[in-house]
């Protein structure tokens, strides 16, 4: 067998359970190599890499989503993106990702007051966008907004892509790792919603990555001020600090809004 071969039973060993067989495998790949650079054996290197999947993506996840009995629901609902029926579908399915779940108390105002005076907005990039495109209808987007979303599932983003057809939302959902690839198209508005926290346990050079490489005229970037254990004794400044030092030196001006469990700030070319 090649060092390849062997990489790749790794992969599938990683993936051969439910709960990380939807993950973009070159993800896992990598990880993989990370862990075996290391010198652990293969059934170190499963078990590492499996942790550290959960911790970036399945610990978001209470339990499986159940995509199959949302895509029914869904299918019964009306297509208009801002009708009462389906909001109130997102609002409960929003519910199924922490990250969502966390904001839904003020979710109006996270989308108004950060974006006031920027809207239409004609093109969206929502990166490792978690169940957050279902919160679209909240955002003032133009009627054509192209936008374009990521994570690491691609059960996730079936889903995501089902509610963009449903909705005849102009939407592409993708599987990716931003960890090896960040998208550099131009657009208006760029959310790295929660992101650079948990990126950042697999590669502290990825905020500073992601803030150089997005081409955005716009961009919320967040950081949650509590730990998905509910404690959080100084978040806010911890990550206040963090951002600061992300951003020095880098051409954007920032206006910073806090929420009761989050800290946006919204950067825009000086
Ligand atoms: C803290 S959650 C934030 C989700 C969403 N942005 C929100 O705030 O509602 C982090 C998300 O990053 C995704 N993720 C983790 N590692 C990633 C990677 N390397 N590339 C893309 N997405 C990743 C996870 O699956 C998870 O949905």
């Amino acid at each position: 067998m090649t060092d390849s071969d062997d990489l790749q039973t790794l992969v599938e060993a990683v993936q051969s359970t439910a709960k990380y067989a939807a993950i973009d495998p070159g993800l896992v790949r990598s990880l993989v190599e990370q862990e075996l650079a290391k010198g652990r054996s293969t059934k170190e290197t499963v078990k590492a890499v499996r942790n550290k999947l959960h911790q970036i993506g399945s610990a978001y996840q209470e339990k499986p989503i159940d995509y199959a009995q949302l895509l029914r629901r869904l299918a019964a609902l009306p297509t208009e993106l801002r009708s009462p029926e389906l909001r109130a579908f997102c609002l409960e399915a929003m519910r199924n990702h922490t990250s969502t779940r966390e904001r839904l108390g003020f979710l109006e105002s996270f989308y108004s007051e950060p974006l006031a005076g920027i809207g239409p907005i004609h093109s969206l990039l929502d990166l490792a966008c978690g169940l957050n495109p279902l919160a679209l209808s909240w955002m003032p987007l133009a009627a054509d907004a192209q936008i374009e979303v990521c994570d690491i599932y691609a059960d996730m983003t079936a889903f995501l892509n089902a509610f963009f057809t449903h909705t005849a939302v102009n939407g592409s959902a993708n599987s990716c790792d931003l960890l090896q690839q960040i998208p550099e198209r131009p657009v208006q508005l760029a959310l790295l919603l929660k992101t650079i926290p948990c990126l950042e346990q697999v590669d502290k050079t990825i905020g500073r990555r992601l803030l150089q490489t997005i081409q955005a005229e716009y961009m919320l970037v967040s950081f949650p001020v509590h730990s998905l254990g509910g404690r959080g004794k100084g978040m806010r400044q911890n990550y206040d600090q963090h951002f600061q030092g992300l951003t020095a030196e880098l051409p954007w001006k920032v206006t910073r809004f806090d929420f009761p469990g989050e800290l946006v700030f919204r950067l825009s070319r000086p």
